[in-house]
Parts: C-alpha cells; structure tokens; sequence
C-alpha cells in the first residue's frame, strides 16, 4: 500500500477511522470560525499561488524559514518554491494593486503552507494558516485592532482567558536595547534569533551567543522578567482595554519573532498551560512593501498567522470540538421497484427544495432501507405508494414520533 507522505495528512469525514486524527470536519469548523470572524473586522478575502519563485522566500523570510523550504527547479529551469508563509505573498499583491484600494487594506486568507520541519507535535510539514494583514495605517491603533481579531477568532471557537494568551512584544524595545549597549546594527537579526530561541535553548548556548554579541545574558533576562511596556505598546493595552480584551494580553519581551522581516510590535499566541507549541504569531513589518516593490511602493504593515494544526489540538484537549454528523434530512425509501422512476422524481424535487436526501441507488430490502436512515439521522422517510384508485401518493414518516401521513406526489415539497 502507498503511504502518505510524513509530515502530511489526510482529512477524513467523521466519525474518524482509528488512528486516523484529522478530521474534515473539525478542518471545516476552524476555516468557519476564521472566516466568519475576518469577515466581522471588515476583512476581505484575497489569495495567491502555491508556487513562488524561491527568491521571493531567500530574500526576505529569514534563515529559518529558508533552510524548510520545499524548492526545486521546474522543467523551464526556474528556482521556485511551495509558500512556506503567506507574508512576502501579500505584500507583492499589495505592492502590485494598492492604488485600487482603499486604506487601510485589511486581507485575510487560509493558504495550506509547506515547509520542510521535523514532523513532531504541533508541526507538520503542511499546515493551514490563516493569515489576517492590514496595510496602510502606522498607528498602534491599527496593531491593537490585529491583536483584537486575534482574540476574537479563538474566543468564537470557545476558547476564554484561561485558556489562551497573548504575549505582546516589540522589536523596537529590543533594537534600543541593543544599540544602547553597543550592538552592532548589522548583527541585530542575529541578536534577535538568540533571544527568540531563549526560552527553548539550553541557558549556556544562549549566554555564549549573546556574549560573542556583546550582551550579557544576565541583562537579556532581566529585561524580559521586567517587560515593561514601552510607549506604543501601552497604547494596544489602553485600546484593548476599552474593546473589554484587556485579559487576553500581557507584556512579554520573551516574545521577539523569529521572521527577518519584523520592525515593530510583535505577538505570539499560546495555551495558558504552555503545553502545546504556539498558537499564531504576528507583527509589523513596515518594510516588507518596500522591500518586495524595490522601492516603488511604501506601505506600512502588519499582521497574524494563525496555524490550523495546534490550534486543532488545542480544541480537543478542552473538548471544544462539536460532535459532526452527516446531515441527511429526508430517506426516500424504494420498496417498489415498478415505482422507481417515480421515487427518482422524488428524490429530486425534495434535492432541488434544498434539503438533503439519501436513497438505495440499487434494489434492497425495506427493512434494510429503513434502518439505514436510522443510522443516517434521518427526521423523515417518503415512500412512494399506489393509492387506491391506483393514483400515485407519498407516504410521509416522521421519525421522531413515528406518525405518518399521505399526500399526493405532486404535493410532497409543499407539504414537507
Ligand atoms: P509563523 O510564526 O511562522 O508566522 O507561523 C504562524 C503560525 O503558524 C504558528 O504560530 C503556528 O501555529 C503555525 N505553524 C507554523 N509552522 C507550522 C508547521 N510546520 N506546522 C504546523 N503549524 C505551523 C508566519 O508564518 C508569519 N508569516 C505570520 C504573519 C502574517 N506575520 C505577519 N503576517
């Protein structure tokens, strides 16, 4: 038997096979939620191609998002890539069209993304992620309405303040930091990586990172334990306070983003417990219009990713996940096989009224019929009958209370 490959997977509708954990039902849900609470902030939805000339990644998305790329050269010897991220996609829309739009341009879109990870819980080596950018507006006002939605999406899928956080941050704070110690401006993505890795990385590896850097790891840690919000992010905290969100959120230098292309507030998303992996992550990136137009187009930016993987895992280990059932309404039972075209004419008006409809493609037993739609859920049954006067009716079952009634075949959808 083929296998899938590792690190990819496989949806299956419900109920699930065993061992078999994703699940297109619970997929459906996620995109549902992410859609519809997008669509509440005044998003729109906007999309790109899965394939992508491997430059657009190398220049701009950091070592390492590079080093997981899916690359290869295609048979008109061009270097392209799979999207590892959605950002440096955006941001060429954005720089291509963004006088035809008003400002603030405010995007959403769940792309399924690929990169090159050592498959382990909460990564994979797809994922879906919903990713959620405005454009145009510099004000932290514009970086609390992103935190808002943020909060928003999981809190819709039932999630609440003791379930989630998330850990504000600023890559400003940090550039001051290291430039009021003497850090080299060139070295800085590289002093943001340690720091990024801090939490994960044995405290030795870290010190002796920093020091060839020229900071003490002391100081670094002392600064994190303080986090104490600077300017512009006092001003998400006020704006999230007034929208009632003010819970969802806490200053966190700990938090710095591993992503090159970062230059403001940063954010990431986790379980209170800390037990899974993050749940998305964001910021500004004021230059990345910039940078992908080569100049032409200057926009500041920002914006979330959201991954669809810990977030499903997140949701079951609170059992927020709703029970899915194939909803079949209306059985139409074939008992007689002389009355099959017109069972067939059944079937399809009560299809063409909008409403859900199984039947027996092929002879079978009544009995097995009826259990069937048992087993489906089904609220009714119809049976096309020969009346007395041998003229055509339905027999209409409800389920529920068993009762039953007739009515002419030409009736059946009015009288459902
Ligand atoms: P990121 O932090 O690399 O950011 O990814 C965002 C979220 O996607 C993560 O928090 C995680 O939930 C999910 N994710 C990432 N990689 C994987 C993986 N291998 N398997 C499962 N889930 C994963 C970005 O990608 C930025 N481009 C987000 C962004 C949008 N920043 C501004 N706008």
């Amino acid at each position: 038997m083929m296998e899938r490959l590792p690190g990819f997977r496989d949806f299956y509708p419900e109920p699930l096979p065993a061992n078999e954990p994703w699940s297109c039902d619970l997929r459906n849900h996620i995109f549902a939620a992410w859609r519809e609470t997008a669509r509440r902030y005044g998003f729109r939805e906007y999309d790109g191609p899965p394939l992508e000339p491997l430059e657009l990644y190398t220049n701009k998305s950091g070592a390492e998002i590079v080093a997981q790329l899916f690359n290869f050269v295609d048979k008109g010897e061009r270097a392209v890539s799979l999207r590892p991220e959605m950002t440096p996609t955006v941001a060429r829309l954005v720089a291509t069209a963004e006088r035809a739009y008003k400002k603030p341009i405010k995007w959403f879109s769940y792309p399924q993304l690929f990169r090159y990870e050592k498959p382990q819980k909460g990564r994979l080596r797809e994922h879906f992620q919903l990713n959620c950018d405005l454009f145009g507006e510099a004000d932290p006002a514009a970086d609390a309405e992103m935190v808002a939605l943020l909060v928003d999406v999981l809190r819709v899928l039932g999630l609440t303040s003791a379930d989630f956080v998330v850990r504000l941050s600023s890559r400003q704070a940090w550039q001051r930091f290291f430039a009021g110690r003497g850090g080299d401006p060139a070295r800085a993505y590289k002093f943001y990586q340690v720091v990024d890795k801090i939490e994960r990385e044995r405290p030795e590896v870290s010190a002796e990172k920093l020091s060839a850097l020229g900071i003490a790891m002391t100081e670094v840690q002392e600064f994190i334990r303080a986090s104490v919000p600077e300017p512009e992010l006092q001003a998400v905290l006020d704006n999230l306070s007034a929208r009632g969100l003010r819970d969802f959120v806490v200053v966190d230098y700990g938090v710095i983003r591993g992503l090159a292309y970062y230059t403001g507030i940063v954010f990431e998303a986790f379980d209170r417990k800390g037990t899974f992996r993050a749940i998305a992550g964001g910021g500004r990136y004021d230059q990345l219009v910039q940078q992908v137009s080569e100049g032409r187009v200057d926009l500041p930016a920002l914006g979330f990713g959201m991954g669809d993987v810990v977030l499903a895992e997140l949701l079951k280990d609170r059992k927020l996940v709703p029970s899915f059932q194939g909803k079949i309404e209306v059985v139409v039972l074939v008992e007689d096989e002389s009355l099959r075209s017109e069972s067939l004419g059944v079937v399809q008006a009560v299809r063409e009224s909008g409403r859900s409809v199984e039947f027996s493609l092929v002879p079978s037993k009544g009995d097995k019929q009826f259990k069937r739609a048992l087993e489906l859920g089904a609220t009714r049954t119809l049976r096309v009958e020969r009346g007395e006067e041998s003229q055509l009716r339905v027999r209409i079952k409800d389920l529920k209370t068993r009762e039953e009634r007739f009515v002419a075949i030409g009736d059946v959808v009015a009288q459902l």
